[in-house]
């Protein structure tokens, strides 16, 4: 496997290609955002375990039947995946109050939800990835009605996977976030699953164990990805845990 040109760099990740033209390198930087990029910062050490965790979610996934992207880690920061024409459709799963809908709906941070929601966002920077329903998804083209059933089908089953995964290391799933692709016309689960993309909290203390350490300056911030690593991989770390 010989990686080749960078085709793209984001927030948090950089992809390259690779001399084979169905797959892709996947690098994870240790840079974090919020709030659009208003919010600039450098978590230490968490690319190479946000790397870790989403290998570990991603193999678990799919043993269960998700078809995902993943192909194997290559490196502490490099994960091999197979290359995706990106659906431009963020798809947000909740089963605890929190952030956004926690403004949006005037409620209460922790209230537990009476069944999963899903939310669909449309992955464009430049307006904020603002909150989209199906039709604009049909208007705006981003996804075929097939696609998106598909899609929300896989999204309610991975929050069930998660959650009883999560559950058995003393963590409730309370919300994510997911991205999906197109790969020779199949739709695969793409991007990267770790405490960037979820709200993971203790379920003993209630210790928030995910990016909004960073979001909310609370401190603490790579002992809590460390935390979730350990439980998540089953491996110690030398940075103090709570
Ligand atoms: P929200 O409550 O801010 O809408 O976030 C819902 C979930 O989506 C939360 O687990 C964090 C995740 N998320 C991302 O992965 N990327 C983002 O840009 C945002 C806003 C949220
Ligand atoms: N990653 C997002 C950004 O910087 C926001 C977030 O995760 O809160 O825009």
């Amino acid at each position: 496997m010989e990686k080749r040109e960078k085709l793209y760099e984001g927030k948090a990740k950089i992809i390259h290609a690779t001399d084979n033209p169905d797959l892709i390198i996947q690098y994870f930087k240790d840079d974090a955002t919020a709030f659009n990029a208003e919010k600039k910062g450098s978590i230490e050490s968490k690319g190479i375990m946000n790397n870790k965790i989403s290998e570990v979610l991603f193999k678990y996934l799919e043993e269960n039947g998700i078809p995902t992207h993943f192909v194997e880690r290559l490196s502490d920061r490099e994960m091999l995946n197979k290359k995706l024409d990106i659906v431009l459709v963020e798809v947000v799963a909740r089963n605890i109050v929190a952030g956004s809908l926690a403004k949006r709906l005037g409620k209460d941070e922790g209230e537990l939800l009476p069944a999963p929601i899903v939310e669909y966002y449309y992955k464009d920077d430049a307006l904020g990835d603002p909150m989209i329903n199906m039709d604009h998804i049909r208007i705006l083209g981003l996804a075929t009605d097939e696609e998106m059933a598909k899609i929300t089908e896989y999204a309610r089953r991975i929050n069930g996977l998660l959650k009883k995964f999560f559950d058995k290391r003393n963590i409730d799933l309370v919300d994510f976030k997911l991205e999906f692709g197109r790969h020779n016309g199949e739709i695969l689960l793409g991007d990267e699953i770790c405490p960037d993309t979820c709200r993971l909290w203790d379920k003993t203390t209630g210790e928030k164990m995910d990016k909004d350490r960073f979001r909310r300056d609370m401190g603490k911030i790579e002992e809590a990805y460390a935390e979730v690593c350990k439980r998540v991989c089953g491996e110690q770390t030398s940075i103090p845990i709570f």
